[in-house]
């Protein structure tokens, strides 16, 4: 019975089946073609313990689509708000035989934790600044549409990379299916070792994003931080938030990627957002619900 904790759970064999798998969904979800039934009978228990848009509703939809039911267990009307534990909430929803629970907490490793209490495949959607796999696939997922391939690409990750579970599960997807992978952001938003990733770290824009054919920003993370970072947003964006103008110094076909939610005039100008000759980032929105379908008919067993 697979989990999918980290993007360490998969060999570079097991993300191009799944990649595989996805981009087959999304070519007949844009053909409006009806999806296979594979997860007829199944019921997935949805226990988001923080707010979420695209992903909840991504793997609500994908599983709906692929004939399975989807239960949303409410934190915030349920036992945990009289002292039930976590694991103890988790063994009681084990009880009830969903076939797999996907979960996003606001704490690092609580995922893998209700993993090792549990009978079925847990699927981490985010917990906190450790891990977010299904959003490492349904990126990689896109960048090989837009771009035909991830090996050999130059993808700078920007921003707040200390508080981005996205940017840690996407470095180790994105080097391990061959990408050249830089990080930049301010100092002390960036790994002290570098190095000990595999990848290159930049304190400047221009720099991190020169000669890149995939830029990738992140959101400025304000409710995981402790402590200050840097200086206003308004300085933020001065120095790190992505302008047609620094875009230049990336390569002319250059592709932009948000995992959303967006800060606009933080991190990214709406003038780049918006356009679509360079932004992928609502492409990445569909490519989810693809993406996710091929994740739960992977650790179901159904792939
Ligand atoms: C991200 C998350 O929740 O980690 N969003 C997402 O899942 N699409 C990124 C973020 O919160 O900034």
């Amino acid at each position: 019975m697979p989990h999918l904790i980290s993007i360490a759970d998969l060999s570079e064999k097991d993300i191009t089946t799944i990649l595989d798998r996805g981009d087959m969904h999304l070519t007949r979800m844009l053909k409006k073609s009806p999806a296979e039934q594979t997860l007829s009978g199944k019921t997935i228990l949805n226990m988001f313990f923080e707010n979420s848009t695209r992903t909840s509703t991504s793997l609500e939809l994908a599983c709906h689509r692929l004939g399975g039911t989807v239960i949303n267990f409410r934190v915030s009307d349920s036992s945990i708000k009289k002292g039930e534990t976590l694991i103890d909430t988790a063994l009681t929803l084990d009880a009830m035989e969903p076939d797999a629970i996907a979960i996003r907490h606001t704490d690092s490793g609580a995922t893998g934790i209700v993993a090792n209490h549990v009978s079925c495949p847990v699927i981490n959607n985010g917990d906190g600044c450790h891990s977010h796999p299904t959003q490492a696939l349904l990126d990689g997922l896109s960048i090989r549409r837009a771009c035909g391939t991830i090996e050999g690409l130059k993808i700078a990750i920007c921003g707040d990379i200390l508080h981005s579970r996205v940017a840690r599960s996407n470095m180790q997807l994105l080097a391990k299916m061959g990408a050249h992978v830089r990080l930049v952001g301010p100092p002390s938003l960036l790994p002290m070792h570098p190095e000990y990733f595999g990848v290159q770290a930049f304190d400047t824009l221009e720099e991190g994003i020169a000669d890149c054919d995939v830029v990738m920003m992140l959101r400025v993370q304000n409710e995981r931080m402790s402590g200050h970072h840097f200086g206003t947003p308004g300085d933020f964006f001065h120095r790190f938030g992505l302008t047609k103008a620094k875009l230049s110094y990336a390569k002319s076909n250059v592709k932009i990627m948000h995992p959303g939610p967006l800060n606009r005039g933080v991190e990214i100008d709406s003038d780049i957002a918006d356009d679509t000759t360079y932004s992928i980032i609502l492409d990445q929105v569909k490519t989810g619900v693809a993406t996710r379908k091929a994740v739960l008919e992977y650790v179901l067993g159904v792939l």
